[in-house]
């Protein structure tokens, strides 16, 4: 019997804020659930199922054996893990993290204390919580701040790197205000940018070959880093290096890192890692838990496609990758039933 998926997407952000970002992310979220589905469509029986207040109904009766939240989420701290839970309430396997790493990885704050905890090098930082916390005399000016919890640099623009305190100050009272605590305040790493694309579990991840990204050529005025602006409208101006060209040395401490990053958070079937690198030293920025799918403008699909993986195989090798997960968990698993018919 061929295997029943169930594709979840957000509904539309722009229905709870209608911002400029919430418009663009929606955008890219629409195109994305499109292209996974023609995918999947090719292998499975596929329905799509929105993230709304029908959900518990609609998955009942859907009967899915598998399902592949592509859903950012759009309210709370933890968003990316409100469908997750409703899965795991129902018994219903799902494709990539749970609901602890996915609120953990969108929580960059929190992801950095354990990061710290693991010995996972990260650039140095501050969590500010409200505007009468003190600067940490430690932190060594640039520096950048940022919203906690969110993705596709909202909350990131030129103005984000700071180079006194006055500066800083103000950027955190702006961001506290408009992104509810904590802001995150982070030594400004001046380097190279790569992301670094990992698909598998244990030990038997694969690393996508690892991407450069170059801002040469993007217009000063809209920051010489991945602002809200360069990702939003400057993807062709931006130059991506893949595979980049980097020593051996420095490419295993990055993929050290990367891994020890996804197992600490307790990632699945894939991620992508935002690095930075000082003196060939890796930084992590942050781990993807739900990195963006969208072809050719996505990075993870545009560095599988160098490692020979089409789109189509990149999608069909996270499904298998979840599938081989979840027999190897299943006497976890609730209900058995449903895991049963993954053959
Ligand atoms: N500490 C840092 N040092 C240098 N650049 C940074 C730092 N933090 C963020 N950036 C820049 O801002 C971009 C977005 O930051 P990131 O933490 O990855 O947030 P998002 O979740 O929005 O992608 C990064 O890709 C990088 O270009
Ligand atoms: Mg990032």
């Amino acid at each position: 019997m061929t295997l029943k998926i169930g594709v979840i997407f957000d509904k539309p952000q722009v229905e709870v804020n209608n911002t400029i970002e919430a418009k663009c992310g929606d955008k890219q979220k629409y195109a994305t659930k499109k292209e996974i589905c023609k995918v999947l469509k090719k292998r499975y029986d596929v329905v799509e199922i929105a993230a709304d207040d029908k959900i518990i109904n609609n998955l009942i009766e859907s009967k899915i054996d598998l399902a592949f939240p592509l859903c950012t989420g759009i309210i709370g701290e933890s968003r990316q893990s409100q469908v997750p839970a409703i899965l795991e309430m129902l018994g219903i396997p799902y494709i990539g993290s749970g609901i602890l790493a996915h609120s953990l990885a969108l929580s960059k704050s929190m992801a950095k204390q354990i990061f710290d905890y693991n010995d996972i090098s990260t650039p140095a930082f501050q969590i500010f919580n409200n505007i009468n916390d003190r600067l940490d005399c430690r932190l060594n000016f640039p520096l950048i701040v940022k919203p906690s919890c969110e993705g596709s640099g909202f909350g990131i623009h030129r103005d984000s790197v700071v180079y006194n305190e006055q500066d800083l100050m103000e950027k955190v009272k702006k961001l506290l205000k408009e992104y509810r605590p904590p802001v995150l305040v982070e030594e400004f790493i001046e380097g190279r940018e790569l992301t670094v694309g990992i698909i598998g579990n244990e030990d038997e991840k694969i690393f996508l070959p690892i991407m450069e990204i170059n801002f040469d050529d993007i217009p000063k005025e809209f920051g010489e880093f991945y602002t809200f602006e360069v990702k939003s409208n400057f993807g062709e101006k931006t130059k991506y290096l893949c595979p980049v060209p980097i020593n051996r040395e420095t490419e295993q401490a990055i993929k050290d890192n990367a891994e020890r990053a996804f197992d600490a958070l307790g990632c699945k079937d894939f991620a992508r890692i935002d690095i930075r690198l000082r003196e060939n030293k890796p930084y992590i920025l942050e781990i993807n838990s739900l990195p963006g799918l969208k072809p050719q403008y996505s990075d993870l699909p545009k560095m599988a496609l160098k490692a020979g993986l089409s789109y189509d195989k990149l999608i069909f090798k996270i499904v298998e990758t979840a599938i081989k997960r979840i027999k190897n968990e299943k006497e976890y698993i609730v209900v058995d039933s449903l895991t049963d018919q993954i053959s």
